[in-house]
């Protein structure tokens, strides 16, 4: 009885009961008046946050069919920076990074990917000397995702990215190996680095597929 009605309804729906946002990309239990004030009050906040008017004087350093990317340096105008502080801060909420304390605030760079007018993409960069090479994947224990064992033996490196971050609705777009390209190609004036010669800090699982990914091919 309903079997099939049921099937529809849960297809493209992540678990049983949940919704999937279409604007925000917030997944929660559209049942439970709890949580439905809660993607409220996201919701609200997140499209606030994304939110890209356009700027008089903006940095675009790449540009694409689908959108374009803008760069922010910290001696910008407050308004770039505050835009910067606002999408950093959503995403550390979704990543679960707590305390934002970039090591050199003056050096960093931020790159958005834009399209129309919200911020969908989002890569944090600073000069690095050295980095730790992954060692390989995990034992079997997909939980404890983030034990990804390191080598001991520091390596040169030079950009590290600290963040990476696509809207959830825009991902497998290409988006964030479109940012990293660019991040190769401009973080060191009349070079394109390496992969090598990039690292990425303290991977998610998502961010550990996307690098392996992108550094193989
Ligand atoms: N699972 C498996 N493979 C993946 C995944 C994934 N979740 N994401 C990317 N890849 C691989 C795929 O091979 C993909 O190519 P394909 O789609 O043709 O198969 C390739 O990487 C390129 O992917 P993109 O489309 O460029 O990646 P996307 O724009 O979706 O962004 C990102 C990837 C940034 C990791 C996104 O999933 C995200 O924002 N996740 C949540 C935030 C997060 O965890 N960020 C990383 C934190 S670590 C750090 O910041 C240093
Ligand atoms: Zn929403």
């Amino acid at each position: 009885k309903g079997g099939k009605a049921q099937f529809v309804i849960d297809a493209g729906q992540k678990h049983f009961g949940t919704t999937i946002c279409k604007s925000c990309g917030m997944i929660y239990t559209a049942s439970n008046p709890e949580d439905e004030v809660q993607h409220l009050q996201h919701h609200h906040r997140f499209l606030e946050g994304i939110k890209y008017v356009g700027w008089k004087r903006e940095r675009v350093v790449a540009e694409f069919w689908d959108g374009k990317i803008v760069l922010v340096l910290p001696q910008d105008p407050s308004y770039a920076i505050k835009k910067v502080e606002d999408v950093q801060e959503l995403v550390d909420l979704e990543l679960g990074f707590h305390q934002i304390v970039p090591k050199c605030p003056n050096k960093t760079k931020t790159f958005l990917f834009i399209d129309e007018k919200r911020v969908v993409g989002c890569l944090i960069a600073e000069p690095i000397k050295q980095a730790f090479r992954v060692l390989s994947e995990p034992s079997a224990t997909k939980e404890c995702s983030r034990a990804w064992r390191c080598s001991d033996v520091p390596e040169p490196a030079i950009c590290g990215i600290s963040r990476i971050w696509v809207f959830r609705l825009k991902r497998r777009k290409r988006i964030a190996r479109r940012l990293v390209d660019t991040v190769r190609n401009c973080f060191m004036f009349g070079c394109f680095l390496n992969t090598n010669e990039i690292a990425f800090s303290d991977p998610t699982p998502d961010g550990k597929l996307f690098a392996t990914k992108y550094c193989n091919t």
